[in-house]
């Protein structure tokens, strides 16, 4: 990360917002300001009004904020809802005709949903779930191709109150059994495969494998036939999702459920080598999915919405399956690859369907910028008015090629800064308001208190110095625990400052006109393309290898990726050279691909019969970053026992 911070640190450039755009936006300067008055001045009362305003409770609620139980907090707790019926059935009255979703498949089918349609194929869904025994407070674990169906699966779950919990169909067979065991699920829902960079994902076999090695609580999988290629089917376990709609009504009375019903648990990685499952409750967290949509989205009824986000992660969650339905907005659904057949898919994908707003991560606008420009050029990109990044700092090169060549110059660019905790957008620019500068995701929303403070947690008040980024007071939407594990939730995120605000693990620093500019993980947790890995998980994942004795991983910069994976390896045996290393790497990459997934295969692997430890044992990452960036090492190196290990790191001997 530390050639992005280097970069953006000397970014002057600002542009304000393009008049046409303010002229029409949801929000302008006058109406964030007061927004921003108003939750200064009473921010419980704050809440309550978005809360009334925006979602359709079924009992209305009195209490906005529980602090009994902090740092638990709760939010409208005698409130009860139904996070579908919020999506789906108070549309259909004025909506039910509206496109909802427009679903294309890599290989190019093209199916379209109204609103009518979804509500429909949702709530028949969601009585085949019934069907099938899932209750009320059951978890339900998702692992689809991202087609419509998920989102399908999605909104059932909520429909009857059972608790989802998507795992990315790029993860294996062993992370997702980790996952399922850890949720306790009853019911897995796939997808025989998916189509992605012009193969065939096989969901179902590891499915099956996940099974194999042991998830004692799961009763059924329901498989939805995509690719079509020809699945073993279980008996009594395994379900056809044609067979399990087959003569279910296409009616199913929401269950209301109360607003901290869990809607949702989201496994992510962390300090640890244990992803943690976040969870999410039902009111706060559809209101910020709501919110951020109108505000930092500026969604009007005439938009076409695309987030490029699998449903694997939380942006797919928030902007994709709950977010843009819950607006009664249309939205593109792509299931593949953005290079398949060519450079040109998402620009292709984007004209056709008339994209006015579109959302995606840095990772891909470096990618497709590579590319070059006549890709963009050959689609007509003039209905775009507004662009999104997420997930990563973007450097100010992406961010101009994206303005000029995607943008074409008219379209403000919202660098929205949040996390699979906060469940929506947390800092991010008002469209039609905020001005934005490359780099920089600019302001905290309304109702939001994002700070940057030193060590002891006093605010940093001093422009461009780092520290560490909290929030002072908590939101709607923030996850309510780790699953199963409220001591790792109260430590994690409330720990270092004795519970008197949220970390979020991210390190920042404001500028002059108090921009905040994200600077990197303060954390053993890596960015790459976009996506959060635990170095201690690769690490467990490599160290599971017979041949492998220990492992230490770090990141280092890398121009698309964002971050690129590297580990040194010492195995148990001799340390290996020439095409014995070759052998070796290639075998050590594709285990940690069958124990994580591919995201997690390391990009090098040094093999090393040391690694560089202070006097109490700890693995000195910093020097192992530093080696991995090819940089010259000037700091003491006194305490290692032996010197030719660095030789060795640096991959020189
Ligand atoms: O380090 C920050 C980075 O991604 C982390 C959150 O990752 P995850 O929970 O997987 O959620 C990603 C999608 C919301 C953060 O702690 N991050 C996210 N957005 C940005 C970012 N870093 C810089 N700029 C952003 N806009």
């Amino acid at each position: 990360m530390s050639e992005n911070i280097e970069s953006v640190l000397h970014e002057e450039r600002v542009f304000q917002p393009p008049q046409a755009f303010a002229a029409e936006a949801r929000l302008n300067g006058e109406s964030l300001s007061a927004l921003h008055r108003q939750a200064a001045e009473d921010y419980e009362g704050f809440w309550a009004e978005r809360a009334r305003e925006e979602i359709s409770w079924q009992t209305p609620f009195s209490t906005i904020l529980d602090e009994s139980d902090a740092p638990h907090y709760r939010w409208f707790t005698d409130g009860q809802i139904n996070v579908s019926y919020n999506c789906l059935d108070r549309h259909l009255a004025e909506r039910g005709d509206k496109t909802a979703i427009v679903f294309e498949g890599e290989p190019g089918d093209v199916r379209k949903y109204t609103y009518r349609e979804l509500h429909a194929e949702v709530c028949q869904f969601a009585n085949a779930l019934k069907a099938q025994g899932i209750r009320k407070g059951d978890r339900v674990v998702i692992y689809m191709p991202m087609i419509a169906e998920a989102v399908i699966a999605m909104q059932a779950c909520a429909r009857i109150g059972a608790t989802h919990s998507v795992v990315f169909g790029g993860f294996s067979a062993e992370a997702l059994r980790d996952r399922v065991n850890d949720a306790g699920a009853r019911m897995i829902i796939t997808a025989d495969g998916g189509h992605r960079g012009a193969k065939i994902v096989p969901l179902k076999a590891a499915v099956d494998e996940a099974i194999e090695h042991g998830t004692p609580s799961v009763e059924k999988v329901i498989v939805f036939e995509r690719t079509r290629h020809g699945v073993p089917m279980v008996e009594s376990r395994d379900v056809r999702w044609q067979d399990a709609i087959a003569g279910q009504p296409q009616a199913c009375e929401p269950e209301w459920v109360d607003a901290e019903h869990p809607l949702f648990l989201l496994y992510t990685s962390g300090s640890t080598g244990k992803p943690k499952g976040i969870q999410h409750s039902s009111a706060g967290y559809l209101l910020q999915a709501i919110l951020t949509n109108k505000w930092v989205f500026d969604l009007h009824d005439r938009d076409v919405f695309w987030c490029t986000a699998d449903v694997g992660w939380i942006t797919g969650h928030t902007y994709v399956a709950y977010g843009p339905l819950a607006l009664g907005a249309t939205q593109v659904i792509y299931e593949g690859a953005p290079t398949v057949p060519d450079g040109g898919r998402f620009w292709k994908l984007a004209a056709e369907h008339a994209v006015t707003v579109f959302y995606t991560a840095p990772t891909a606008i470096r990618a497709l910028m590579k590319l070059g420009d006549a890709f963009p050029q050959g689609h007509d990109l003039s209905r775009l008015r507004l662009l999104g990044t997420v997930g990563e700092p973007i450097n100010p090169e992406a961010w101009m090629w994206y303005h000029r060549v995607i943008g074409g110059e008219r379209c403000p660019i919202v660098d929205t800064w949040w996390q699979t905790e906060t469940g929506g957008h947390m800092i991010a620019p008002i469209p039609g308001a905020v001005a934005t500068k490359p780099g920089s995701c600019t302001l905290a929303l309304p109702g939001i208190l994002a700070d940057v403070v030193d060590e002891q947690g006093n605010t940093i008040t001093e422009a461009d110095r780092g520290g560490y980024l909290v929030i002072r007071k908590p939101w709607p939407s923030m996850l309510r625990t780790v699953w199963g594990d409220d001591e790792r939730y109260r430590k994690t995120y409330w720990g270092m400052f004795d519970g008197r605000f949220y970390l979020a693990g991210d390190s920042a620093r404001r500028d002059a006109d108090g921009y905040f500019w994200i600077m990197g993980r303060i954390d053993d947790v890596l960015n790459v393309s976009g996506h959060r890995l635990g170095t201690m998980e690769i690490e467990s994942a490599l160290v599971a290898h017979e041949a492998v004795a220990e492992a230490a991983v770090v990141g280092r910069p890398h121009d698309v990726k964002g971050e690129a994976i590297v580990a040194y390896v010492i195995l148990r045996g001799e340390r290996p050279t020439g095409t014995d290393a070759d052998a070796m790497t290639k075998t050590l990459r594709d285990w940690v691909a069958k124990e994580i997934g591919p995201i997690a295969k390391p990009d090098d692997i040094r093999f090393t019969e040391g690694l560089p430890k202070t006097r109490s044992g700890k693995i000195m990452r910093r020097l192992l970053r530093s080696i991995a960036k090819g940089e010259v090492i000037t700091s003491d190196i006194s305490t290692l026992e032996n010197e030719a290990v660095i030789a060795q790191l640096q991959g020189k001997a």
